[in-house]
């Protein structure tokens, strides 16, 4: 079975979105300056059908995150925001499942994007993309955003990795990622790529918080611990 992963670009301060996010202020007041480092590689621009761009260890994990992503999750507040600006076609090329409470018929796009509304919570769909993902070839789910979203499936510990590329920028306020996310969660890092715009960071989720390693010491009877 494929893997579930998350992927944001997230300010030093914790934000993945400025203030007064909405349709027509895509990230919020000063939020797109979160994606700078996204817009100009060569594997984004060619997703929204522009020519050039940079080719570099950025695009490199633009293109991986692309390759391995079979279906994507979102909330609706994410997508709203982005289907006034996304080009047709949509820079995903495959189903995209997006959670709200409002039904609404399935949209279609050029390029393989479709847009399926799910009223019935994060395990329908994450159903829904597992299945397509595994019809794709067995490639993994991306959970895209918002905050709100991700926050969920860390909850549930329905996610595997969490993907973080930390912007060297403080937005002050806005939309947090992980206000209100359990202190239990574990993180365990296996992968940091640095880059002169942007930090990838790569976390690996475990059930539980176990601590971090601790110096082993003698005890009074010799024997060592912890
Ligand atoms: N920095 C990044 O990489 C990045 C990535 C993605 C998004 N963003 C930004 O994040 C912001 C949006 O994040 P957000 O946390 O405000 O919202 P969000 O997660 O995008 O969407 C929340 C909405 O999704 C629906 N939803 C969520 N869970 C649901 C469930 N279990 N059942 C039914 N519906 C559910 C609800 O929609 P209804 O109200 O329709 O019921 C809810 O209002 C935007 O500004 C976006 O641009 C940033």
């Amino acid at each position: 079975m494929g893997k579930v992963f998350a992927t944001l670009s997230m300010s030093l301060d914790g934000f993945v979105a400025g203030p007064d996010s909405r349709p027509g202020n895509p990230l919020g007041d000063g939020g797109t300056r979160l994606h700078e480092w996204l817009y100009g590689v060569e594997t984004w621009r060619a997703r929204q059908s522009i020519a050039g761009g940079r080719t570099n260890q950025d695009d490199d994990v633009v293109q991986e995150n692309f390759a391995r992503t079979g279906a994507y999750i979102m909330g609706r507040r994410m997508f709203a925001e982005g289907e006034v600006g996304w080009p047709d076609p949509p820079p995903f090329r495959a189903p995209v499942f997006v959670l709200t409470h409002t039904p609404r018929d399935p949209v279609a796009k050029q390029g393989g994007t479709t847009f399926t509304f799910v009223t019935e919570g994060i395990d329908s769909a994450l159903a829904q993309a597992r299945k397509a993902a595994e019809e794709a070839g067995d490639k993994d789910v991306q959970i895209s955003g918002g905050a709100d979203t991700v926050r969920q499936f860390l909850d549930a510990r329905l996610l595997d990795e969490l993907h973080i590329h930390l912007v060297p920028l403080v937005l002050g306020t806005g939309v947090r990622l992980l206000d209100g996310v359990s202190p239990d969660i574990g993180l365990a890092p296996t992968r940091v790529i640095d880059s002169p715009q942007v930090t990838h960071l790569t976390y690996r989720i475990t059930p539980s918080w176990t601590g971090a390693p601790r110096p082993r010491r003698n005890s009074p009877t010799g024997n060592a611990e912890r």
